[in-house]
């Protein structure tokens, strides 16, 4: 008797210790321990489908309306729980989705479309507690047709309507629009892109192509990658890139940039 109610107060002691460490934050404080709710609708520009999937499979950690389970209340998982919510937040806060702008939200839809479709997001731990998060192919056919449709397409559609293109100007829509897969020196979600202006498609050693672009053997030139940017799947069919310039004079200044960098240095 004795021995089981010194287990049982042994226990009790530990889970209170759990819960009390709980609010400790070593890795930040994601609020998981509000209790309100928030129910400001997420997303109120994106198609409901697509709203819908993203608040039942995405939005725990790239929202602030995480609903926190039990076992998430008591250290250590509250503690991993708040670093994984915390970075995510950082990453793409769905809560947070109208005040990106137009450039942010094209990237953000391309970066969600790759991560899911590489079954990389939502993250194993998660569908671990979750297995109903799993991404379906009828959730990445309704992720591929709504990041397809640009906000940005016929937006200003005057400056330099029949022009050369500007690399300086080229530079600018660099930034905006190809950095968040892209890097001139370095290999991110894309391959790096110094000097390739003038290279076959596919080289760049250690970068994991898509077996389509590696084998594809186009040389980029102004006129291929006036066809890649504009519709990189007509170019090559099962490429990686889900993501296209809409913007004729956007693509004559950015390649005029990739063609000055790339002969340059
Ligand atoms: C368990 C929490 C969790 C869930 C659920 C989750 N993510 Fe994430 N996500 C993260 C974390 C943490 C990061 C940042 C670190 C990283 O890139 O691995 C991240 C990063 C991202 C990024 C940015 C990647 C980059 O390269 O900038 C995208 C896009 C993303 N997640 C999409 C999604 C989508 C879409 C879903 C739902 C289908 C989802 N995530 C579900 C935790 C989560
Ligand atoms: C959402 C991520 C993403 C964005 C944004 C993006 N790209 Fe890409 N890009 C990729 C991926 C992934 C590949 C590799 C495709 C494959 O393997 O099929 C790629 C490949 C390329 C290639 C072929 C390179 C080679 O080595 O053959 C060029 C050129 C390119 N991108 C240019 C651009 C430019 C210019 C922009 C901005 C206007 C841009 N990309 C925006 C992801 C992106």
């Amino acid at each position: 008797m004795r021995s089981i109610r010194a287990i049982i107060g042994g226990c009790t002691a530990i889970a209170t210790l759990m819960f009390l460490l709980a609010f400790i934050h070593p890795f930040g404080n994601a609020g998981i321990h509000a209790q309100q709710v928030n129910h400001q609708p997420l997303m109120s520009s994106a198609p409901p489908e697509v709203r819908d999937l993203l608040s039942a499979k995405c939005a725990d950690c790239h929202s602030m309306q995480t609903r926190t389970p039990v076992y998430g209340r008591f250290a250590p998982a509250s503690w991993l729980m708040e670093r994984d919510i915390i970075q995510a937040r950082n990453a793409m806060n769905l809560s947070r989705w109208e005040q990106y702008t137009p450039e942010e939200q094209e990237t953000l839809k391309t970066k969600m479309l790759l991560e899911t479709r590489a079954h990389k997001m939502p993250p194993p731990q998660y569908l671990a507690m979750h297995w109903d998060a799993q991404i379906t192919s009828t959730d990445l056919v309704k992720l591929t047709s709504w990041a397809r449709t640009s906000a940005l397409s016929d937006s200003n559609p005057t400056a330099d309507p029949a022009g050369e293109g500007d690399a300086a100007r080229g530079k600018t829509v660099f930034e905006k629009r190809c950095t968040g897969c892209h890097a001139m020196e370095q290999d991110r979600e894309g391959p790096r892109l110094h000097g390739v202006f003038g290279r076959t498609s596919g080289t760049v050693a250690r970068f994991d192509y898509s077996p389509a672009l590696k084998n594809a053997h186009i040389v980029w030139n102004e006129k291929t990658l006036e066809r890649w940017l504009t519709d990189p799947d007509s170019l090559v069919p099962g490429n990686n890139m889900e993501f296209h310039v809409a913007k004729p004079e956007e693509r004559r200044d950015v390649i005029r940039y990739l063609q000055a960098e790339s002969m340059g240095k």
